[in-house]
């Protein structure tokens, strides 16, 4: 695409930013969609954040997307906050208004899209969720969002998968999420009775995540025997070892990359107001594929 001088800016702030793969999603968008638009990253550390908001403001950029570590500090400097993003605790989209930019959390939408990708039915569904961590986070609201029906979620610290059980089901006005610790993964009659059988598991801790490939935060074949599908939201390497174990167990495992996909799409559709079609969708999903490839060689 060519830059003239009607084109619009976008881009990602957080530190680090420069191995992000958002450029990649949103420029490849842009051109399907034919928008004179370009989206660049800028590395900014947490003391800059305030002065790095006014000045895209100053300078007329349009939206930007915000990752670690400042999705929650961003919050404090923000015009308004989307109710959602504010009880999730953690704001990743940027749009501008008339005063500053207001704040959105589009990782919710990109875990409900990628389950719906995968031909996964969250509505009445038993989830078990592995971490409780700020994507775990993203994921609980996610689930109570589109009416599952009853959270498991374990965690190491039990105290943390306490604190998103309570947000989440307080948000929900019911006890949907229920904490735990680690144990319970391997306590298969407690879990079937919390969560049922057939659940879907996901695993959102860095347990698997590339160069750590051989680890799993479970490894209890009956654990995944009870499950019936399972999503791990790292994208590298490709397949991890909590996949791997499901799909030995006979049922279906997908990586992160298509929550990572959506959320952008999210992102993109908030900004443009156009909705991506599913050609240019794929194409971008595509692209993603390819250059993780590359990457992991
Ligand atoms: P993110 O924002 O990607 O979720 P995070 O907030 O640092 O990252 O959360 C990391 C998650 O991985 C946490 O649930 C963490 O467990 P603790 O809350 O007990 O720290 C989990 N995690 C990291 N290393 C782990 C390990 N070796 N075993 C089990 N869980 C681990």
């Amino acid at each position: 695409m060519e830059i003239t001088g009607t084109t619009e800016v976008y881009g990602l702030i957080g530190s680090p930013v420069a191995h992000s793969i958002s450029p990649l999603i949103h420029n490849m968008l842009a051109k399907k969609t034919g928008l004179d638009m370009t989206y660049v990253c800028f590395p900014v550390a947490g003391r800059d954040v305030r002065a790095a908001l006014e000045g895209a403001f100053a300078l007329g950029i349009r939206g930007m997307n915000v990752t670690v570590p400042h999705k929650q500090s961003v919050r404090a400097l923000l015009s308004s906050v989307d109710p959602l993003a504010d009880a999730v605790g953690a704001v990743n989209t940027l749009v501008r208004d008339g005063d500053g930019f207001t704040g959105y959390n589009t990782d919710v939408e990109g875990f409900a899209r990628e389950a719906a990708a995968c031909g996964i039915l969250l509505q009445g569904a038993g989830v078990v969720v592995v971490g409780a961590g700020g994507a775990a986070r993203g994921v609980c609201f996610s689930l109570a969002k589109e009416g599952a029906g009853r959270i498991v979620i374990a965690n190491r610290t039990k105290e943390k998968a306490g604190r998103i059980a309570d947000a989440v089901n307080s948000w929900k006005g019911e006890t949907l999420v229920i904490p735990a610790g680690m144990d319970i993964l391997s306590d298969t009659e407690k879990l079937k009775s919390l969560a049922g059988s057939g659940y879907l598991a996901v695993q959102t801790t860095s347990v698997g995540l590339y160069p750590d490939t051989e680890s799993s935060p479970v490894d209890d074949p009956e654990f995944f025997a009870q499950a019936a599908a399972g999503i791990d939201i790292i994208y590298n390497p490709e397949e991890t070892r909590f996949m791997k174990y499901m799909r030995q167990a006979g049922h279906p495992a997908y990586n992160g990359l298509l929550m990572l996909l959506y959320q952008g799409i999210a992102s993109f559709e908030l900004w443009t107001g156009r909705k991506v079609p599913k050609e240019a969708a794929d194409e971008v999903y595509a692209a993603m594929q390819q250059e993780m490839a590359g990457r992991r060689k």
